[in-house]
This record gives structure tokens, C-alpha cells and sequence, in this order.
């Protein structure tokens, strides 16, 4: 066997292609959130409620002229079974990928690396009665999968979904999301009557005002759905939000006794930070 030398070796890193995937689809929910579909490589095998490494080229080296791709970690909104893949992301003005990504349109190619990773999937959760996912933001992503993923509904008999926003307009993802689900021809019957949608706004006025983890300490959460609260006997938790949100629900499971999983050790709950920047 031969062997390359130190500059065969560089010249063959920086030649190298990225995994190309095409847009298909874009939709602009506010001016700070859009979603978009890809086509999807055939060898991606994925559990829903994983993510993967998605970019664009970055800008040319201003010396060298060479670029780069910019890669940064987005939830599959996608359930495993779906010929596409669907992904959910704020617009942050100044940030390196979503300054250009924003821009996308159908037709273009983004990198997509088909190694997908995560703890916000079923494996990582003990059996439960009752499932919660937990989400803040853009942190509804990984929800959008699993509540399409049959094995939810096979799993729990309850599914309550609880999604926090500055302002209404950003539910909006969510909320069609969630509407759509009985409509579903695979499954829309699996889903009949399980589904709980608990949508709350912190900064405009909304039929349910306040931050989730405020409503779960003063009980509004529990007394609305008319639930005693949250036990390792019956429960279950998904959550996945900004930073400071992960760190608030984990210390309220906790409270409750309830247990953080992984995927080599299932548990009652499990945690992912949203994509952000
Ligand atoms: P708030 O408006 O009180 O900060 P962001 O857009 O900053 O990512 O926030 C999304 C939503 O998550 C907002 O409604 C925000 O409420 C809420 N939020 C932020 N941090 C926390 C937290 N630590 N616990 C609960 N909710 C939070």
C-alpha cells in the first residue's frame, strides 16, 4: 500500500465533497422562523427525535479563497418514516448559518451530514402512562417528529404537548402541526384522542400567558388538564429548549422523583438544547 504524503493528504480534506441535499420546500412562518424539506439521502436510517449536523459553504477565506462548510446541529422535525427530511430554524440577523440559510429557496442544496445522534428518542425512556414533551422555541423541532412517529402513540396513552413563545405568531408551527395529526392517513387514527396541545405566550397576550415551568409551580398546568402532577410511576418527559429552560425543567422533574435517561441507560426524562444562533 502506498502512502500519501502530509500534502496529498490536506489536498484530499479540502477536495472533498459535502453530502448534498436539495430543498423541496420553505415556508416563512413569522419574519424570526421558517421551516424547510430536503430531499433525503437513501442510506440515512434515523430514529425520530434525533438530530444531524446541517450547513451551507461558508463565505471564501479572504487570504486562502477557500471555503468552508459551516455545519451546525438541527432536530430532524421529520419522523423517521418520511421520504424528506424537515427541518425547523430561527432567522438570527447577524448569525454565520442562518443569515444565509434564511435565504434558501427550492431548488438549492444545503451539506447535510447523515450521521444522526440524540437522546430526545424512545429508547431513552422508560415505559410510561404519560408522555410530555417540553419545548420553548425552536425546541418544538424534535416534537414535530415524534408526534408523527407511530411508536408514540404505540407506547403512551396520552401524548401532552406543551410549547412556550414570546408572542402568538411563533406557536404558529406547532399549532399546524398538532392540527394536522388526526388528519394524517398513517397516523391520524393512531392518534385519535391522545394528543394534548398546551401552547402558552410570555410576551403577548394569549388565551394561556406565563413560562410552563411558572405553571407547573403554581399548578395552573396540572389544575387545566385536570391531572394531579407528575409521578416516575406513570410519567415521562421530553425537553428540549433554550439553555436556561433545560436547566429549570430538569431541577422540577427532578423534584417530582422522576430520573434523567440516556440512550444506554433508559430512564423517566430526557433533555436537548434547541438550536440557536
Ligand atoms: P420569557 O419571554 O419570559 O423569557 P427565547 O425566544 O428567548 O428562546 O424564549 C422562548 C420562550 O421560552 C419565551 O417565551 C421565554 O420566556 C421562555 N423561556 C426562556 N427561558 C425560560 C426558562 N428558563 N424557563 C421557562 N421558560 C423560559
Amino acid at each position: 500500500m502506498t502512502e500519501l504524503s502530509p500534502v496529498s493528504q490536506a489536498a484530499l480534506k479540502i477536495d472533498r465533497l459535502p453530502d448534498a441535499q436539495t430543498v423541496t420546500q420553505v415556508t416563512h412562518w413569522t419574519d424570526r422562523l421558517f421551516s424547510f424539506r430536503v430531499t433525503r439521502p437513501a442510506s440515512l436510517r434515523f430514529r425520530s427525535g434525533e438530530f444531524v449536523m446541517i450547513g451551507l459553504m461558508g463565505d471564501p477565506d479572504p487570504k486562502t479563497g477557500k471555503q468552508k462548510p459551516l455545519l451546525r446541529a438541527y432536530s430532524i422535525a421529520s419522523p423517521a418514516w418520511d421520504d424528506e427530511l424537515e427541518f425547523y430554524s430561527i432567522k438570527v440577523p447577524d448569525g454565520p448559518l442562518t443569515s444565509k440559510l434564511q435565504h434558501i429557496k427550492v431548488g438549492d442544496e444545503i451539506i447535510l451530514r447523515p450521521k444522526p445522534v440524540g437522546t430526545l428518542v424512545h429508547d431513552a425512556l422508560l415505559p410510561g402512562k404519560r408522555l410530555w414533551l417540553f419545548a420553548t422555541g425552536t425546541g418544538f423541532a424534535p416534537f414535530a417528529s415524534l408526534l408523527r412517529e407511530p411508536e408514540t402513540y404505540e407506547k403512551f396513552d396520552q401524548v401532552i404537548v406543551t410549547h412556550t413563545c414570546r408572542d402568538v405568531n411563533e406557536l404558529a408551527y406547532g399549532r399546524t402541526l398538532v392540527d394536522g395529526l388526526a388528519q394524517d392517513p398513517l397516523i391520524g387514527e393512531l392518534v385519535q384522542g391522545k394528543v394534548t396541545y398546551y401552547p402558552t405566550t410570555t410576551r403577548e397576550t394569549s388565551p394561556k400567558m406565563g413560562r410552563i415551568t411558572t405553571l407547573m409551580e403554581n399548578g395552573t398546568l396540572f389544575a387545566d388538564l385536570g391531572i394531579d402532577g407528575i409521578s416516575p410511576d406513570t410519567d415521562r418527559a421530553m425537553v428540549c429548549g433554550s439553555l436556561g429552560f433545560n436547566i429549570d425543567i430538569k431541577a422540577l422533574m427532578e423534584s417530582y422523583g422522576l430520573v434523567e435517561g440516556a440512550n444506554s441507560d433508559p430512564q423517566h426524562y430526557v433533555v436537548e438544547k434547541a438550536f440557536v444562533g
